[in-house]
């Protein structure tokens, strides 16, 4: 199959996007034998530190953006679990996004999506956990994506931002005709007024929204300390059930 590339975005913080790449990754790895690589797309480094890799000397993302002639090998590193590889992101990222938009003699927006070329035979999908922003590094994840899943957690805020993130997906679309707005997917969710009304709410305004619905479990959070997706720490939990669930929904099985 030929690679797809899959960006995991919300300019909401807190909303489970990385959570949602890092199982999302680890459930088409165990469940459906694919090779996928994870990229960590935030200064936080959330991702690499789940993996125990966060380093703020190493290589990883930044260095990818903004080194001429940087091999993507370099910066590509084992999780531990087979078959699932990562690029991780430290604070560098900060001086990165402001490097991409002062050097002009390198393209600015397809960065990434060149750098993934070279891995595209190795690879079946790469999972890229962005930053509750629109900065270049976020523009070159969309630029580099197939398609874009927005995780929604239902509150007030809820749909905050939502326009945004189209008119930039219609913005991409000038470097990539391919990307697709694959949809919505509520998580943390309860069985509560608010939460079913707030999704009946997204779907009314015609966002596409999965079906499946990530609900609340202390063993996400849990799992945030262990360093093990819920498939190995938790995978009787229902939030594992229901990532397994979203991804089949998302292959169409
Ligand atoms: N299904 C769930 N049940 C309970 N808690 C959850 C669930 N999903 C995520 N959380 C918790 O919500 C918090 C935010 O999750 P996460 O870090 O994945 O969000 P994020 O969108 O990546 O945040 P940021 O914008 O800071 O990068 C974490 O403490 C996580 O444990
Ligand atoms: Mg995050």
């Amino acid at each position: 199959m030929t690679m797809k590339t899959i960006s995991i975005i919300n300019l909401k913080g807190g909303v489970a996007k990385t959570v949602s790449a890092i199982n999302i990754a680890y459930t088409l790895v165990v469940k459906h034998e694919k090779r996928v690589l994870l990229i960590d797309n935030d200064k936080q480094g959330n991702t690499s530190k789940f993996f125990g890799l966060y380093d703020p000397e190493s290589d990883g993302l930044s260095e990818l953006l903004t080194v001429r002639g940087l091999d993507v090998d370099s910066v590509i590193r084992k999780t531990g679990y087979e078959g699932l590889d990562i690029i991780t992101a430290n604070m560098n990222l900060l001086r990165a996004n402001k490097e991409i938009l002062m050097d002009v003699s390198l393209p600015q927006q397809t960065r990434l999506r060149k750098k993934l070329e070279q891995v595209k035979e190795r690879y079946d999908y790469v999972i890229i956990d962005n930053a509750p922003d629109l900065n270049m590094s976020v523009v070159n994840a969309l630029v580099a994506s197939d398609d874009v899943l927005i995780p929604i957690k239902i509150d007030q805020f809820s749909f905050d931002g939502l326009e945004q993130i189209l008119e930039q997906i219609d913005y991409v679309s000038e470097f990539n005709s391919d990307i697709r707005f694959a949809g919505c997917f509520v998580t943390m969710y309860q069985r509560n007024n608010v939460n079913q009304q707030g999704a009946e709410l997204l779907e009314q305004q015609g966002f596409p929204m999965f079906n499946t619905r990530i609900r609340k479990t202390v063993k996400v959070d849990e799992m945030t300390f262990t360093g093990k997706p819920l498939l190995v720490y938790a995978k009787r939990s229902t939030a594992c059930v229901d990532y397994i669930a979203l991804v089949n929904e998302y292959l169409g099985l």
